[in-house]
């Protein structure tokens, strides 16, 4: 068995951040072992005390363990390059969001509201040696239908989770060498600026 080792992956960081946003990465194989119940709910404890805009908590979640019918309907919403990794992962997350407030306006920071929820999720998941890898490559439409969303909710990703430490040799032979390649960064100097709008590009 080949493992991608977690140094190997850690962030080349410009100053000292909080260890687990350093050493979190996205990984396309994962440990077979299966999550259980228990650190799930950890998981979804951990999203579920996010902040939000006016605490309307819009985010919501589907999950389904390996093995379930749940699961295999999951890879089948999954774009093809997605599902040639995701189908090892022991568990499967969708995510959507509720798009209207219940005043029946369009919430525009519901997006922004999910993502710091899954912010939430992934630190609690690396402080339990779990990594998570979201995926956009969806047919959302499909996974509305599939899955009996609601209308006024909007499916957004797909995301893949397991403990970190899987077979590198599970990998598809074109994914193995992303898989161990360094992670890169902008600088600053191009999405942060004093005072004023600073960048043209
Ligand atoms: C919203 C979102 C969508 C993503 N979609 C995909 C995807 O469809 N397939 C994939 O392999 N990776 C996907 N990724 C993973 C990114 O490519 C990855 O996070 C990025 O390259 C940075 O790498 P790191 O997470 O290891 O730091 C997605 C990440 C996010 C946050």
């Amino acid at each position: 068995m080949e493992t991608v080792s977690q140094k190997q992956k850690k962030a080349e960081t410009a100053f000292e951040i909080l260890a687990p946003l350093k050493s979190r990465w996205s990984p396309r194989v994962f440990d077979e072992k299966p999550i259980p119940q228990n650190e799930i709910n950890r998981l979804f404890e951990a999203a579920r005390w996010a902040a939000s805009s006016y605490n309307r908590q819009p985010w919501r979640f589907i999950y389904a363990k390996k093995g379930s019918k749940a699961y295999d309907k999951m890879i089948d919403c999954m774009s093809e390059f997605n599902q040639k990794w995701a189908k090892n992962a022991p568990l499967l997350i969708f995510t959507a969001y509720k798009e209207k407030t219940d005043e029946g306006d369009d919430n525009f920071h519901a997006l922004h509201d999910l993502g710091l929820s899954l912010g939430n999720m992934s630190m609690q998941a690396e402080s339990m040696n779990i990594a998570m890898h979201h995926m956009a490559g969806i047919d959302w439409k499909k996974a509305q239908n599939v899955f009996d969303v609601p209308e006024g909710f909007h499916v957004t990703t797909a995301i893949a989770l397991g403990y970190y430490g899987g077979d590198l040799n599970k990998l598809p032979e074109d994914l193995r060498e992303q898989e161990t390649g360094e992670r890169e960064r902008k600088p600053h100097s191009e999405f942060v600026f004093e005072g004023s709008w600073k960048d043209r590009s």
